[in-house]
């Protein structure tokens, strides 16, 4: 058995590759980097189809991931449609896709690509698996999706709650579908608890050692905001709508799908804490 993890030097994939274990082939676009990951290996990028060609070859199945969304034009469409077109062309039995909770055409941002994506693989006639994350607590290490000013966190969520969820178990999931594929079926992973920001900041304050608050903003000032940090305005303005989706409460529900594919509870914010503290402090000491 061959599974080619795409992504693998991500923030799911680099739990994933170690959870594949002997089976895992990491598609990495630098040496040092795969050979950092102490797995097998091919080098490539979304970009060059003959690295993608190469890397299929002998592959049983595929996980489908890359990076976010970004100002402008969607690479990540051209990007994944391309890992699809090779994984047909080769004959991959499976192709096991990280998408986003809600992603639909027409959706912004990531909602909208990973929406596109969806419909382009269900059409390939490759079997399929989707994977619909909740937002990841890993944001609040990483500083990704999260927008701070003066050391605080801002947004436009109001009091809503949102069922984050820890990318290692995303990377449970996913090495779960990819042992034993669930053909033609969406899941959508949340963590085991819905939390407000500000419930949110608290912890993170705890952790360190500062007060961290949730400022809220109306969108538009929010999206303001962004402009003046410095994102381009059309992105900060589809960003802050995004928020104002979540203040609709539509993150928060939770449901039990990490504990189905992989027979233990999701991770609470709190586990996220205690396994992230260091990252964590290093992240908000640049906020
Ligand atoms: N953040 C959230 O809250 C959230 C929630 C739901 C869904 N998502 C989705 O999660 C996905 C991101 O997952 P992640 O955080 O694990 O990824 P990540 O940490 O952003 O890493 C992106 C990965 O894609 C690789 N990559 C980027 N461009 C490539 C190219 N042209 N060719 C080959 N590889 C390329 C990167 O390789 P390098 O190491 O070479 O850069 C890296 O391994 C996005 O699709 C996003 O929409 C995010």
């Amino acid at each position: 058995m061959a599974i080619l993890v795409t992504g693998a030097t991500g923030t799911i994939g680099r739990h994933l590759v170690r959870r594949v274990g002997d089976d895992v082939i990491a598609f990495v676009r630098d040496k040092a980097k795969g050979h950092a990951l102490g797995c097998r290996y091919v080098v490539g990028a979304f970009t060059d189809h003959d690295s993608l060609a190469r890397a299929m070859r002998g592959v049983d199945r595929v996980f489908l991931n890359g990076a976010g969304a970004v100002p402008g034009e969607q690479p990540m469409i051209p990007h994944q449609r391309a890992v699809i077109d090779a994984a047909a062309e080769a004959g991959v039995e499976h192709v096991v896709k990280l998408s986003v909770w809600h992603a639909r055409i027409g959706g912004k941002l990531a909602e909208g690509a990973h929406g596109v994506i969806e419909e382009y693989l269900k059409a390939s006639g490759l079997p399929w698996t989707i994977l619909q994350p909740n937002g990841f607590m890993q944001n609040y290490s990483t500083g990704t999706a999260v927008a701070t000013e003066g050391g605080h966190l801002i947004g436009s969520y109001g009091d809503s709650r949102v069922s984050y969820v820890d990318c290692e178990d995303i990377a449970a999931s996913a090495a779960a579908v990819l042992a034993n594929p669930q053909p033609d079926r969406t899941f959508v992973l949340t963590g085991p608890e819905a939390l407000t920001h500000s419930e949110i900041a608290d912890k993170l304050s705890t952790v360190v050692g500062r007060e961290i608050r949730y400022i809220d903003l109306p969108p538009t000032e929010f999206a303001n905001r962004l402009t003046a940090a410095g994102l381009p305005a059309p992105f900060a303005a589809d960003v802050a709508a995004l928020f104002a989706e979540v203040a609709t409460g539509k993150l928060a529900p939770t449901t039990s799908d990490v504990a189905t594919l992989t027979s233990h509870s999701p991770r609470t914010f709190d586990d996220f804490l205690r396994t992230n503290t260091e990252s964590i402090k290093e992240a908000w000491s640049k906020a």
